[in-house]
Formats: C-alpha cells, sequence, structure tokens
C-alpha cells in the first residue's frame, strides 16, 4: 500500500475547502459558517449533518459519523486511505509525489497489462465463436431455449468456448503472440502432464466485468445435465471474487437511480431480469455474500434485496448475508417468488411486472429472519428457543447499534411467546459475551430516569471540554474541575489530556490535545469539535455550575440512602451518613448562590 507523508497530506487539505468536496456529493446549505445537508450515512429526512469549513471537518448529529476530507471521500468512495488521498489530490491538482517503481514493480505491471489484454480477447474470441461460426450453434440453441434474445446475448456479451482441447490455446500463442504464462496466469489455460489445454471448452460463456467494464472472469455453463454445471475463472490478479458481482457493470446507472440492489444466486437470474427490464440486478459469483460485496454495494445503495432460491440452501445463503448486509449498514429485504423456484423461472413465466411487485413486497430482513427460524426450531422448547435467540441476535447487533436490538426485543417475544425479560436477561448475556459496545436496555422506569441523568450530564461534559478546546484557554474555573469525575470514559480521558497540556506548559490547541489521546478517540474528538462554537457562553454557569450541582447532588442522595440502610443496624454509621448530607446540602446551597468570576 503506498504511504504518504503528513506534509503531503496538510498540503493536499489545505488546498480544498471541505464544503467544495462534500458539496460536489450531496447539496449543502450554508447557516452561519457551518454548511448543513440530510446525512449521506445513514438515512433521515430532516438535515443532521453539518461540515465547518474552517475546521475542516464534518459532523453529523444523528448517526455520529465525523472525520474530514479524506475520510470522507473514503467512506463515499468505499476507498482505502491511499486512494482517497490520490483521488483528493487530484482534484486539487496536486501531483503526487514521486514514487519509487521498482524493476520488479514494472514487471508486474506489465503482465497485469498482459493479462486484462487476453481477457478482452477471449470474451471477443467466446462471443465471436457464439454469433458468427457453425461451432457455436450448439451454445446458441441452448441460450434461446433459455428465452434469450440476441440483444441480451449481446448486451451481455454471452459466448461460447469450442469443444477443442486447446483452440483458444493455439489461436492466443500462435496469431496474437501471448505467453502461455500470460494464458495460464488470466486463467483461460490449464497446464498438466506437460501440456497446456483451454480451461473452458464446449461451455456457455458469461464474461464477468469488473467496474470498469472490462471483462476479468468468466463463468462457463455447460449444455446438458452433466458435472459441474458451471465452470468459473480462478482467482487472479485481475480477479478477486470476493469483490465484485456478476453484472453490476451493466445494473450500475439503475442501482444509482433507485439506491436499491436486487442480489440473486445465479448468473441466469441476473441476466433474465434484466432482459424483462429489471435492471438493478446483481448475482454473487457462486459464492457466499461477502463483506467487500456488502461495502462495494453501499457506495451505490441504500437497500438490498435478496432474491434467492427458497430452498433449504438460499435460505441459509440468504441468513448469512443479511448479518453481513447488516454489518454495513444497509437496509435489507427478503423477496420470495413462489415455492420452488429461482427467479429465472418465475420472471419467464409471470414477467417482470409481477417479479417487481414481488419486491415491493418483500419483507425487512428481521420479520424474514424471524419467521424462517420460527419455521426451523421449535419455539416452545428451551433448545430451540436458545438457537432462535442466538441467530437472531448475531444480526440484530451486527452494527455494534444499541438501537436495533432492543426495538427488537420486545417482537420477538411476541412472537416466540416467550416473557420479555427472559430474551432482555439473554441478550444481556449475548452481548456481554460477544458485542460488549451494545446496551440492553432493563426497561425499568427508574434506571431509564437515570440513564437520562446520565445522558445530560455527559453533554455537559462535553460541552465544558469543547468549549475550552474551542477558545484555547483554560477558563478561571478549570482549576475548580480539577479532580471532576467525568461520567463519560471518553471526557474523563479528554479532561487528562487537556491537564497534560498544562502541565507541560503547552498552548492548549487541538493539535496538542490530538496527540495526548489515543487513536481510538480521534473520531470523537473531532465530533465534540463540531458540537457548538459557543459564542457568549459562559462555562462557569452554563458548565461547571450544573456539573458540579448534579455531581453533588448525587452523592447527597447516596449518602440519604446509605443512612437508611444503616439505621437499624449501625446508628453510629448512620449519624455520620446523616452529617455527609448536611455538609452536602450547605454546599449544594452556596453553589446555587454562587455567581461565576
Ligand atoms: N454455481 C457455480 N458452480 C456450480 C454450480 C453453481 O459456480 N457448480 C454458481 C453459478 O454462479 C450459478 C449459481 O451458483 O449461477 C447458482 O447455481 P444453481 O442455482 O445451481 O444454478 P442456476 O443459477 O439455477 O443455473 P441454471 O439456471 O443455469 O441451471
Ligand atoms: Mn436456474
Amino acid at each position: 500500500m503506498r504511504y504518504f507523508g503528513p506534509e503531503f497530506l496538510q498540503r493536499v487539505s489545505d488546498s480544498l475547502n471541505i464544503a467544495d468536496v462534500i458539496g460536489s456529493y450531496i447539496p449543502l446549505k450554508k447557516k452561519g459558517n457551518r454548511y448543513w445537508a440530510c446525512c449521506p450515512f445513514h438515512h433521515e429526512k430532516t438535515p443532521s449533518f453539518s461540515v465547518s469549513p474552517d475546521k475542516g471537518l464534518y459532523y453529523c448529529f444523528g448517526c455520529h459519523a465525523a472525520g474530514n476530507v479524506f475520510t470522507f471521500v473514503q467512506k463515499m468512495e468505499n476507498l482505502s486511505f491511499p486512494e482517497a488521498v490520490e483521488h483528493l489530490a487530484e482534484m486539487a491538482h496536486i501531483e503526487l509525489p514521486e514514487e519509487q517503481v521498482s524493476e520488479e514493480d514494472r514487471k508486474k505491471q506489465s503482465e497485469i497489462t498482459a493479462m486484462y489484454e487476453a481477457a478482452r480477447l477471449a470474451s471477443d474470441y467466446f462471443h465471436n465463436c457464439l454469433t458468427k461460426t457453425r461451432m457455436g450453434e450448439a451454445g446458441l440453441a441452448y441460450f434461446r431455449k433459455r428465452h434469450l434474445s440476441a440483444e441480451t446475448i449481446e448486451a451481455f456479451k454471452l459466448g461460447f468456448a469450442p469443444p477443442a482441447w486447446d483452440r483458444l490455446f493455439h489461436d492466443f500463442t500462435q496469431k496474437k503472440n501471448f505467453a502461455p504464462k500470460t494464458l495460464v496466469d488470466a486463467g483461460l489455460v490449464g497446464y498438466s502432464n506437460g501440456r497446456y489445454f483451454d480451461m473452458f471448452r464446449n461451455r456457455c460463456m458469461f464474461p464477468i466485468l469488473n467496474l470498469k467494464g472490462k471483462p476479468v472472469a468468466f463463468g462457463g455453463r455447460v449444455l446438458d445435465d452433466s458435472k459441474p454445471k458451471y465452470l468459473n475463472s480462478p482467482e487472479t490478479p485481475i480477479f478477486n471474487k470476493r469483490r465484485l458481482l456478476f453484472a453490476l457493470y451493466q445494473a450500475l446507472p439503475r442501482i444509482r437511480e433507485t439506491r436499491q440492489v436486487i442480489m440473486v444466486e445465479g448468473y441466469m437470474d441476473a441476466i433474465s431480469l434484466h432482459a424483462h427490464g429489471v435492471t438493478n440486478v446483481v448475482a454473487s459469483l457462486g459464492t457466499a455474500f461477502t463483506i467487500e460485496q456488502a461495502r462495494l454495494l453501499k457506495r451505490y445503495a441504500d437497500e438490498v434485496v435478496f432474491s434467492y432460491d427458497m430452498d433449504a440452501a438460499g435460505q441459509n445463503a440468504t441468513r448469512r448475508a443479511l448479518e453481513i448486509a447488516e454489518t454495513v449498514g444497509l437496509r435489507i429485504r427478503v423477496a420470495r417468488v413462489g415455492e420452488g423456484k429461482d427467479p429465472d423461472e418465475f420472471v419467464n413465466l409471470h414477467g417482470g411486472d409481477a417479479y417487481l411487485e414481488a419486491v415491493r413486497q418483500a419483507q425487512p430482513a428481521m420479520d424474514y429472519l424471524l419467521a424462517s427460524l420460527l419455521r426451523q426450531y421449535d419455539a416452545t422448547s428451551l433448545e430451540g428457543q436458545q438457537h432462535i435467540l442466538q441467530e437472531m441476535f448475531a444480526v440484530l447487533t451486527a452494527r455494534e447499534d444499541s438501537f436495533l436490538i432492543n426495538s427488537y426485543i420486545r417482537k420477538m417475544a411476541r412472537a416466540m411467546r416467550v416473557d420479555e425479560g427472559l430474551i432482555r436477561s439473554e441478550a444481556t448475556r449475548y452481548v456481554s459475551r460477544n458485542r460488549p459496545g451494545i446496551y440492553i436496555s432493563p426497561r425499568e422506569p427508574v434506571k431509564e430516569a437515570e440513564s437520562r441523568e446520565s445522558q445530560k450530564q455527559v453533554r455537559l461534559e462535553e460541552g465544558f471540554l469543547a468549549y475550552c478546546l474551542l477558545y484555547h484557554t483554560f477558563p478561571s474555573a478549570w482549576p475548580e474541575m480539577k479532580d471532576f469525575p467525568y461520567a463519560s470514559p471518553f471526557c474523563q480521558r479528554l479532561a487528562e489530556a487537556i491537564r497534560a497540556v498544562e502541565t507541560e506548559g503547552q498552548t492548549l490547541t487541538e493539535k496538542a490535545v490530538q496527540q495526548k489521546l489515543g487513536p481510538e478517540d480521534v473520531e470523537a474528538l473531532a465530533a465534540l469539535l463540531m458540537k457548538d462554537d459557543y459564542a457568549g457562553t459562559i462555562p462557569w454557569e452554563e458548565f461547571v455550575r450544573p456539573l458540579k450541582l448534579g455531581y453533588l447532588q448525587k452523592e447527597y442522595k447516596r449518602h440519604t440512602e446509605k443512612a437508611g440502610e444503616l439505621s437499624q443496624e449501625q446508628p453510629e454509621a448512620a449519624r455520620e451518613e446523616m452529617l455527609a448530607c448536611i455538609r452536602l446540602s450547605r454546599e449544594i446551597r452556596e453553589l446555587q448562590k454562587k455567581t461565576s468570576g
């Protein structure tokens, strides 16, 4: 992976206005010295995504996505960090620093170019063979039997591989001057017992295109019932199965338009649907849906509708795919087309509109999953319940989003006819083992009030520290907050970082603080700095007093309760607690009287 030094990164970000960059993706509205938009990283109807050009940062109040130009482009385009840097450098017309290209790299690059060329010519060759030669007649008859028109054959550049052992090998080495090694590396030719042979023989050919529309691999189907039914190119330097999807190139325009992708299992499913006018369809490449494919789709779409075969294998594949799609934050639904049929058969029997209707009626992922688990396991047995809950929890927690699982617990309880409290405690156990970042709400009103209290406290803590950072000063109340126990672990770390900057006698800048924090806190820091401008804020009145009051009141409550507990058995200790309460109430009164400065 390519490395760019900090000076270069600085130069790139200095020469771009983050509002221009983000504005080229989504419409921004100016308000004060910020820009606002509907967040591109989560679904919303009113804008809570803000961009601050002077800070070079963005922050979403809804989903808390935060970062700078590089992370924005990285997320929007699904790029690696260096790729995002290159992209932005190009936008800023800044030349990339000289890269040291070794002789070895140059050689590798030219081998890759040759492989692309071989794949491109092979695609032409198979297509030509299908449409223009006598050898291709069997293939043409097969495609016709499967209801494909000449137009569809053109659109997907379908082809036919001749039956001979080494016809392609022979033509490509003799007439087109390819080195045998290039053909082997590109997955077109095999080698065994001292002989080269064509990988694809007597098969209908489906070229697989990369995102730029270049052929990089092939699927080949037999004309009869022999095995294997499909043969696919192996992974090669130009073909990574995990990162591509069949028909994606053809489907992209419609996916971008609808922000929706329909996922099917088979090449023929995808092609037949396209032929019937349903063109936002892609197919997996004979493998399970991968996280890389999910991320790829997330670039262009908000929703994936899975339309796998409804047999047991298809249902299992669907369930695994749900968890993956959920992880990257895609909205997911599952479409069903009559038992035992695949989408190809369905659309040929009932047409494109009937299929689109099935897509419209597709079930939300969680409902589908729960229904399918309830069919498979016995929800009245303890064991069955365990299975169902485990599988549900895996998907419900995939995104580390506490909201999803908490809001689904009641639904599960009702559908399984199990007590809600039981599911909550199972969920708590599950997340403590697998996803400690998730909070399962206990649904007790008292605790909820408490958590509202602590949310309020965290907001005040964040406000206070943000104020210090934004104004680069230690406010006069800073010494009073020296030993304050922050409720938010992040604020605690941030306060310590600020204290360290103070101890070392440095100026309080965002950069100085950032250097004292770990990389895991950088996003939270960016989010914090974006929150507000605090113009005209009096920190003591607005943050310090309420924070200290909250703290003293909590302490007061704690000592009162303690006094109550001890009053019977240990009257002496109870008296101590009462004295503490009196001291605290005096402090509280004083604090309420005191004004700033
Ligand atoms: N597949 C594969 N290798 C196999 C069988 C299947 O790579 N030996 C992949 C292919 O991409 C195929 C998909 O899995 O399109 C679905 O397989 P299956 O449901 O068996 O076939 P169909 O798509 O229904 O194929 P067809 O309609 O051509 O019979
Ligand atoms: Mn089929």
